[in-house]
């Protein structure tokens, strides 16, 4: 592997060959050797637990250096917007932070969130695809406007676990939840990808107006393998009942984009039927309970079902450490 923008950049073999590698160094724990004397550069645009926790943990256990920074925190805040006049408060353009990190680093991971103005100006990556094109060297996406592949990777690991490595025809549901801010897609987005790839069937619930973007939805259905599906639907009942896995996220539609933000959260609210609560859980063949975190608990699920004996969250987070590092073994470990 190369660099890591997308799972829809990698063929089902090598994804399934990423994650037992992931399950093996789970089991074996990291070469702690392996990456010595490597470099990385981590680059925040925006808040982090679960990723700079685990990115910076993955590079440091196998023996590389890490160096993290936020813009607009602990480092000059960017412009992202080429050809800009950088007459406002960011004293550095993202065009030379790529240039000058990737020329002291062998590995730059960025994350930056949607802009959530324009869904076409988000499928555009306008952050991600400045520092792949400028970055002299391979890139990892922790995070963009509309993928989230280490997210997704943790994902997939969660659900071999409890399924079994072939994943093809095991029905899964992806479920929109309500939630008092917009939230950006990338994660939704991502799951599908990889679902896909994998050959699952998803079923993918939203309310009418929140349903995810048709574009969406057929780039993952593009992805399969031959085997599974992607189908939408308005009715979560319907999409939990046989699913062997629920997957809640809440996301804003493309309609929601600009909206004012009291105007988002009553349009969202008046969904709180969809919150995932046990009785949902109980449609499901004995479903686990999938979210990537941060979650909102009582808004997007219930404390019963998070804290209860369905849930893998915490297991799915700590599944971000062993993809991540089997992420940068695979792009920095082989050429040592
Ligand atoms: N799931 C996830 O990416 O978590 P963080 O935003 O905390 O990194």
């Amino acid at each position: 592997m190369d660099r890591l923008l997308s799972l829809a950049d990698a063929p089902g073999d090598g994804l399934r060959a990423l994650l037992r590698l992931a399950a093996r160094i789970k089991a074996e724990g990291p070469d702690p050797g392996l990456l010595a004397g490597r470099q990385v550069a981590l680059l925040f645009l925006n808040p982090s637990l679960r990723t700079r926790t685990s990115m910076e943990l993955a590079a440091a256990s196998q023996g590389a250096h890490v160096v993290t920074l936020t813009p607009g925190a602990d480092a000059w805040k960017v412009a992202t917007e080429r050809g800009v006049v950088m007459d406002g408060e960011e004293a550095e353009h993202l065009v030379d932070a790529a240039r000058v990190l990737s020329d002291m680093v062998d590995l730059l991971g960025v994350r930056t969130f949607a802009g959530m103005r324009s869904f076409d100006a988000d499928r555009g990556e306008p952050v991600l695809t400045t520092v792949a094109a400028e970055s002299g060297v391979p890139v990892v996406n922790m995070e963009s406007a509309l993928d989230h592949p280490l997210q997704a990777l943790a994902d997939l690991l969660t659900l071999q676990e409890e399924i079994g490595e072939d994943l093809s025809g095991v029905p899964v549901t992806l479920t929109w939840a309500p939630h008092p801010k917009a939230l950006p897609m990338a994660v939704a987005a991502a799951f599908l990808r990889g679902a896909a790839r994998m050959g699952m069937d998803v079923r993918v619930a939203a309310p009418p107006k929140m349903s995810l973007p048709e574009t969406l939805l057929g780039e993952a259905r593009a992805l399969l393998p031959g085997a599974g599906s992607i189908t939408a639907t308005d009715d979560q009942d319907a999409a939990c009942r046989g699913a062997r896995a629920v997957y809640a996220k809440a996301w804003a539609a493309p309609a929601q984009y600009g909206a004012p933000p009291q105007d988002v959260r009553a349009a969202q609210l008046a969904h709180r039927d969809w919150t995932i609560d046990e009785r949902a859980m109980d449609l499901g063949d004995d479903a686990i309970f999938l979210h990537c975190l941060p979650v909102r608990r009582n808004m997007v699920v219930t404390d019963g079902v998070l804290d209860g004996p369905r849930s893998r969250v915490v297991a799915e987070a700590g599944n971000r450490l062993h993809t991540a590092r089997a992420v940068l073994a695979s792009i920095l470990g082989g050429t040592r």
